[in-house]
C-alpha cells in the first residue's frame, strides 16, 4: 500500500545497485510530489547539489548495503556506502541546515539495525541503552554510521533520530535474505540452505509495520532519540523455513512435505550471531506503536505475493544474482544432509 502525503515533496536518491529495482516503485512514478534521482549517497557533489536545489527539511536515510554474507565477502563496500555515504549526507545537512534554525524545522532520521548491539543468548532483549557490540562487517558499518549521526547531534546540534529495527520481510525483498530466498528455492524445488543447525533466532518485522513505525518516529519521535522497532516474532531459523515451505506446498497444492525435503544444513556463517530480540517499550509507550500483523498472516501474504509476481522474480534473477548464488552456495550445497 502506498500512502499519499499531500503538501510534501519527495526526492528519492538511490544508486540502484544489484538489489535496487525501479519497478518496485512504479506506483509512485506518476505522483506529482515524487521525484527519483539515480545517484550515490557517497557522491559529495551530487548530495550537496540536491540539498541546494530542493532545500530539504527532512532526510530519511535508508540507503545501505545490508546483507551480512556480502559484508563478509567484501567489507570495504560496506564501509564506502554505509560509513562514508552517511558521513557525506551528514556533512551536507550540517552545511545546509544552519545552527540558528528552530529545533523542529529539520530532521535527519537514520534507519539502522538491531545488529549493532551484537548477539544475545537464549534470553534477554536489547534496549535503547544496550552498549554497541557489532560482530559482522555489516553490523560494524551500521554501528559506525549510528555513531557518526549521534556525534553530529552532539557536536553540531543537528536534529537527529535513530531507529534500530529487527529483521524485515515482505514483498519486493531481494532473494538473498532468508525469507525470499527460501520462497524462491521452494518454488523452483532447489535445495534450501540452512546455516549450522538452524537454531539461530531472529525476530521478524513485517515491512508495513516497520513503515508505520518510521512514520511515527519521524513525525513525533524525540529529537536526539533512539527507538527500537521489532515484530515480537521470534522464531528459530529451521522452524521459520519449515513454516515457509509448508505454505508454499499448500498454495501450490503439492503433497505435504515436498518443501521440507529440499532443506539442507550447510556450513555455518562465520561469527553467526545467535539471537536478536528488541524491547519495544519505548516506541509503544511514547508513540503508541505496535506491530499490526501476525507472523503467520504476513508470511502467508508474502508467500502469495512472490508466487503471483513471477515476472518480478524473473527480473531479479539476473546473471549477477546467479553468479553470487553459485559463489555463496555452490560447494556448500553439495551435501546430502537433509532434515
Ligand atoms: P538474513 O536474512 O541474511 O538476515 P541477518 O543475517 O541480517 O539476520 O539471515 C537470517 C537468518 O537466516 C540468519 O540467522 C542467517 C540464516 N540464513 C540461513 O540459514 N540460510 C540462508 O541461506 C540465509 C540467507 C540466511
Amino acid at each position: 500500500m502506498v500512502r499519499r502525503y499531500t503538501g510534501v515533496q519527495f526526492v528519492n536518491l538511490d544508486l540502484l545497485t544489484y538489489a535496487g529495482n525501479l519497478e518496485n516503485l512504479v506506483e509512485l512514478e506518476s505522483s506529482e510530489n515524487y521525484q527519483f534521482v539515480r545517484g550515490d549517497i557517497a557522491d559529495a557533489d551530487l548530495v550537496d547539489d540536491l540539498f541546494s536545489r530542493f532545500r530539504f527539511s527532512t532526510v530519511v536515510h535508508f540507503a545501505a548495503e545490508s546483507h551480512v554474507d556480502r559484508s563478509i565477502e567484501n567489507p570495504l563496500s560496506f564501509v564506502q556506502t554505509n560509513v562514508i555515504g552517511t558521513a557525506i549526507l551528514l556533512e551536507a545537512a550540517r552545511k545546509h541546515w544552519p545552527a540558528a534554525r528552530p529545533e523542529d524545522a529539520v530532521r535527519f532520521h537514520h534507519v539502522s539495525t538491531d545488529e549493532v548491539f551484537g548477539s544475545l543468548g537464549l534470553s534477554g532483549e536489547f534496549t535503547e541503552q544496550t552498549p554497541y557490540s557489532p560482530r559482522s562487517p555489516y553490523a560494524a558499518s551500521k554501528a559506525s554510521s549510528d555513531h557518526f549521526v549521534r556525534a553530529y547531534s552532539e557536536t553540531y546540534r543537528l536534529p537527529i533520530v535513530i531507529s534500530n529495527c529487527s529483521n524485515n520481510f515482505g514483498p519486493y525483498q531481494f532473494p538473498e535474505k532468508l525469507i525470499p530466498l527460501v520462497i524462491t528455492n521452494a518454488v523452483h524445488e532447489k535445495p534450501i540452505p540452512v546455516y549450522g543447525k538452524g537454531d539461530n533466532v531472529r525476530d521478524w518485522l513485517y515491512v508495513a509495520d516497520h513503515c508505520e513505525a518510521l512514520d511515527l518516529i519521524l513525525r513525533r519521535g524525540t529529537s536526539g532519540g533512539t527507538y527500537l522497532v521489532g515484530g515480537k516474532n521470534e522464531v528459530p531459523n529451521l522452524r521459520l523455513v519449515e513454516m515457509i515451505v509448508d505454505l508454499v506446498d499448500t498454495v501450490l497444492e503439492r503433497s505435504p512435505g515436498t518443501g521440507r525435503k529440499l532443506i539442507r544444513f550447510v556450513d555455518d556463517r562465520p561469527g553467526h550471531d545467535f539471537r536478536y530480540a528488541v524491547d519495544t517499550t519505548r516506541i509503544e509507550s511514547e508513540l503508541g506503536w505496535k506491530p499490526a500483523h501476525s507472523l503467520e498472516n504476513a508470511l502467508e501474504y508474502t508467500v502469495k505475493w512472490y508466487l503471483s509476481n513471477s515476472e518480478w522474480m524473473q527480473s531479479v534473477h539476473t546473471e549477477t544474482y546467479r553468479n553470487y548464488y553459485d559463489r555463496m552456495y555452490g560447494d556448500r550445497l553439495d551435501t546430502d544432509e537433509q532434515v
